[in-house]
């Protein structure tokens, strides 16, 4: 499965729930991942150049591409690997154009506040040209950082009922500082030495629901 993090949006989370994802799907789902960092800032990459650092090993394969050379180099890559995990960057660019035509799915973070939420058009706009090309493609909003309580994160979620692209997928993540900590370290947040409950909880279950396959037990 190709899934690619996307929006025209800076900070709202891609690179955090690719890597904590790619981590995810190799240590509970058992799965062979490939991690493609598509965004030039390299901000995967520098993840894993910590983590294979402080592990020895990242437990998943980085590959490093800008432009539009990430759909000839991905759909030549996918057959090695069950899951594929793009980190597409934050603005409308060649690589997020192509990402958009091999991904089958797509998740698009975004945070409960109205300049996030504007936003989704946009990206509403480039899913659904790129379905053209690319008939089976689905685009996902989830929530990042939603807030602990009150309306903002059911407001957020309302916002989306009319948009015909991105559907609401009911799986958010609260602002925890076990994602910024644990991004710095290199590790997810399963890893964490003081794990925080909620965040692993709130990760296990957007993956659950975005890959919808039972955990198995690791291979490694
Ligand atoms: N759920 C969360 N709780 C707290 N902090 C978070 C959460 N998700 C992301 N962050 C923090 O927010 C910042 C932006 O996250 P991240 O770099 O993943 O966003 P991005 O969309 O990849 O940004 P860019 O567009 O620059 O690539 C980072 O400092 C990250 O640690
Ligand atoms: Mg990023």
């Amino acid at each position: 499965m190709i899934v690619a993090f996307i929006q025209t949006k800076g900070g709202v989370g891609k690179t955090t729930l690719a890597v904590n994802l790619a981590v995810e799907r190799y240590k509970r789902a058992g799965r062979n991942v490939l991690l493609v960092d598509a965004d030039e800032q390299g901000t995967a990459t520098d993840f894993s150049a910590v983590r294979s650092q402080r592990l020895g090993a990242t437990g998943f394969v980085l590959h490093q591409v800008t432009g539009g050379g990430v759909r000839d180099q991905v759909l030549a890559l996918r057959g090695s690997f069950d899951d594929v995990l793009i980190d597409a960057g934050g603005r409308d660019t060649a690589a997020l154009r192509a990402t958009l035509t091999i991904a089958d799915t797509v998740v698009v973070p975004f945070q409960p506040r109205s300049f996030d939420v504007w936003t989704l058009d946009k990206v509403a706009a480039l899913v659904s040209e790129a379905k053209f090309l690319n008939p089976k493609l689905c685009a996902y909003a989830v929530l990042n950082c939603a807030d602990p309580q009150g309306q903002d994160n059911l407001a957020a979620a309302e916002a989306l009922a009319e948009n015909r692209e991105i559907s609401y997928l009911d799986a958010p993540l609260g602002r925890r500082k076990a994602f910024p900590n644990c991004n710095a370290i290199g590790l997810c947040v399963l890893e964490s030495p003081n794990p925080d409950r909620k965040a692993c909880n709130e990760l296990i279950g957007l993956a659950e629901k975005l890959f919808r396959t039972e955990p198995r037990p690791s291979r490694r």
